[in-house]
């Protein structure tokens, strides 16, 4: 039987869409420009002086200077490092210092961009169209009852359906993870796929550790995780594509406090390298493994067809009546 192209199991060409975390707020400060890489793409993002980040397209519709490398912020806009043309961050041309008007065809791609529970997020449709949905607030994100993020990134290769399939995986906890899952579920609305979770974890240290956990996917790359063991915490996994069959993992961890941890404790840093160490088993799997476009399954197994058939919306163009309402 040949696959066509609407076959749930079949493999997954180009970019999903979607939001992906391209940086945390605190690695970007006012003035700050950075060349970045993603799906297949360069971008200059940079953070204005009144603090608001700005993504665009990284080559000088001039003569094609990369912002990203030695472009300077000038209050809102950013000045590009060859002949000091400036942009604003909708990417329109404001300014050429020796000429007396400037190009109206002078202007570069800019793209959705938001910042909210202390990260930045980038709005990547390869059809070029608008957001369907926002990224939601992390109301329990505030500092005065949750540590700032503890955060890391890694580059790795493989393709991010690799990472995603992990929400329904429910065979790997034991061999990987070393932890039993006792209730499992999953749920797909929309865009959003949720994993629920309780069981227990075997620490290296010994003993036994209850936990109950809330996995939820926002479109096909952005993962927050609510976790209560021994402590709360909140988790973010965010994958972002790089080039095809390579991409940015990020891994940040947020602990609940009472106002009166010690968040240079021994413990604190043990806490969030127990979980570090849990993301990267699966990780060391990720880059080795291949995909199965027709896995052999058992009973036992989690839901694999179902989490295919939910990530594969994010690949699909849009109905023409989507398009225009995001437009
Ligand atoms: S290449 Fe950017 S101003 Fe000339
Ligand atoms: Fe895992």
């Amino acid at each position: 039987m040949s696959e066509s192209t609407h076959d749930p199991l079949a493999s997954f060409p180009g970019f999903p869409r979607g939001w992906f975390v391209i940086q945390f707020s605190d690695e970007l400060a006012p003035g700050e420009v950075k060349p970045l890489r993603y799906f297949g793409k360069d971008f200059v993002l940079f953070r204005t002086e009144s603090g608001e980040p700005a993504i665009l397209d990284a080559f000088c519709p001039h003569l094609g200077a990369h912002l990203g490398y030695g472009g300077k912020v000038k209050g809102d806009e950013i000045e590009c490092p060859f002949h000091a043309w400036r942009f604003d961050g909708r990417g329109k041309c404001t300014a050429v210092p020796y000429a007396t008007k400037v190009p109206p065809k002078a202007k570069i791609g800019a793209h959705h961009v938001v910042e909210k529970n202390g990260m930045i997020y980038l709005w990547h449709d390869r059809d070029g169209y608008g957001p369907d949905w926002e990224v939601p607030d992390l109301p329990e994100y505030d500092l005065a009852h949750y540590l700032e993020w503890n955060h890391s990134i890694i580059e790795i290769a493989t393709h991010p359906r690799e990472i995603v399939e992990n929400l329904v995986d429910t065979g790997h906890f034991m061999p990987v993870h070393g932890t039993r899952a006792e209730k499992f579920r999953n749920e797909f609305r929309g865009h959003v796929g949720v994993q629920y979770n309780e069981g227990v974890a075997y620490p290296l240290g010994g003993g036994e550790d209850h936990y109950a956990l809330t996995a939820t996917y926002y479109g096909p790359a952005y993962m927050v995780v609510h976790m209560k063991g021994v402590l709360e915490s909140i988790i973010i996994n965010s994958h972002t594509p790089i080039e095809e069959g390579r991409l940015h993992l990020r891994f940040a961890v947020s602990l609940k406090h009472d106002g009166n941890i010690d968040r240079t404790s021994q413990f604190v840093a043990q806490y969030i390298d127990n979980l570090r160490r849990g993301y990267l088993q699966d990780v060391a799997i990720w880059e080795n493994k291949v995909f199965r476009e027709r896995p052999i399954l058992c009973d036992g197994d989690g839901d694999i067809g179902a989490l295919r058939r939910w990530y594969r919306q994010f690949y699909e163009p849009r109905e023409p009546f989507e398009r225009q309402a995001a437009e």
